[in-house]
């Protein structure tokens, strides 16, 4: 800084000359503009704002200056000086506006892309179906019981009580996998190696269960069955069936209604009910064929051709299965005191059911393995 001087005059000092403060100021101007960044303004502004900016230098000059002068030199600088300030500021305010228009389009995320590459898949409905039936045996004490998919031919036709080259057997198309070893089967060996079926129902489980477990027995077996139809809307070669089996003192025919009543109302609603038709099984006498009532139209379509139901065929009521008292010939081939015990069961197949229950038309969709077809029915557990 200049010592004072009383004869100094402010407009031969060159650093307070105005056209010298208005270039000072118009550089400053142009390396804001030029400031293509916020690091470059940065720089632009310590430059031009800072402390040894010509500015701030030229700022200095003014103490020196004589008194009557200062007023006039400092007006020009503190004006050049707000002016700098003022654009720095709508600069930097341009450039930040910018940065953030360009975050926005750089950073963005499309929420509507695929967030997993590997996406959860979904429960198959007949998985969910048979889990579901099984629950609502096992709240009533019933117990889960398996039994193998390839199966002695002895627990799936001999001990249910079909004659050798019964007409019968052929009644469920049957998948032969080995021809008998032995014809003897008294021996628990022998029963296992009296030839090898894929298992035609679920039934040979109330075999297996009533051998295995003590009595009484309550048991529901969920399971895949085969069968030698050809794969078509309303048949599949490989399908599922749920079995039931109670055997205990003083069961009737009354305890096996009650048990379906019970079941259709769990599974379809309130205030359903089942209906028995004679039928024929070799395992079960007597036999019938078990229908339900139409849980959609209940009932109200049959007879009412304004009101037709798609689900029953305005029947008012569906097949569900078939179902009995088990045989005493059965029971007996399990080691079971026909006269102190009793039993019923029943069995009917999932894929029919859920076809009905969630108007699947055509059985091939369950098969074929479509993620779309399942998806529809949630991840319900
Ligand atoms: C039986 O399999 C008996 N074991 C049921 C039973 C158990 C009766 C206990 C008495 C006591 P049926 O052959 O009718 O019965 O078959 C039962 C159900 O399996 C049928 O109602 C049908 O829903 C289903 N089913 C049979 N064949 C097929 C197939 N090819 N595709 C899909 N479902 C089938």
């Amino acid at each position: 800084m200049s010592a004072p001087n009383k004869s100094y005059d402010p407009v031969e000092v060159e650093a307070l000359k105005p056209e010298e403060i208005a270039r000072m100021r118009d550089a400053a101007f142009a390396a804001f503009a030029a400031a293509g960044d916020l690091e470059a303004l940065r720089e632009a502004k310590v430059a031009h704002t800072g402390d040894r900016s010509p500015l701030a230098l030229a700022n200095r000059e003014i103490g020196a200056l004589p008194p009557h002068a200062k007023a006039d030199a400092g007006k020009r600088v503190g004006g050049a000086r707000g002016e700098v300030n003022r654009a720095l500021k709508a600069r930097q305010e341009e450039l930040e506006a910018e940065r953030d228009a360009r975050v926005l389009v750089e950073e963005a995320v499309d929420v509507t892309l695929p967030h997993d590459r590997t996406p959860a898949g979904a429960r198959h409905p007949l998985t969910t179906l048979m889990e579901r039936i099984a629950d609502v045996f096992t709240a009533m004490g019933y117990e889960v019981a398996e039994g193998p998919e390839v199966e002695a031919e002895w627990f799936n036709f001999d001990a249910l009580n079909f004659p050798p080259d019964h007409p019968a057997r052929a009644m469920q198309d049957t998948f032969f996998v080995q021809g008998a070893k032995t014809a003897d089967t008294s021996s628990a060996a022998g029963k296992e190696d009296s030839g090898v079926v894929l298992r035609t129902h679920t039934s040979p489980v109330q075999i297996r269960a009533m051998l295995d477990r003590e009595l009484p027995v309550y048991v529901i077996c969920p399971g895949r069955t085969f069968r030698t139809d050809e794969l078509d809307a309303t048949h599949t070669p490989v399908f599922h069936q749920v079995e039931l089996l109670a055997v205990d003192e003083g069961l009737t025919m009354a305890d096996l209604k009650g048990t379906l009543d019970h079941m259709v109302q769990a599974l379809f609603g309130e205030g359903m009910s089942t209906r028995l038709r004679p039928n024929f099984f070799p395992f079960t006498e007597p036999s019938a064929e078990m229908d339900m009532q139409c849980y959609v139209c209940r009932g109200e379509s049959v007879g009412n051709p304004d009101r037709p139901c798609r689900t029953c065929g305005s029947e008012g009521w569906i097949e569900l299965g078939g179902c009995g008292m088990v045989n005493p010939r059965v029971l007996t081939a399990c080691g079971v005191d026909p006269e102190k015990y009793s039993g019923f069961a029943f069995g009917f197949g999932i894929e029919r059911m859920l076809m009905f229950r969630h108007n699947v038309e055509d059985m091939r969709d369950m098969v074929e393995g479509d993620v779309r077809f399942t998806r529809p029915f949630g991840m319900e557990i």
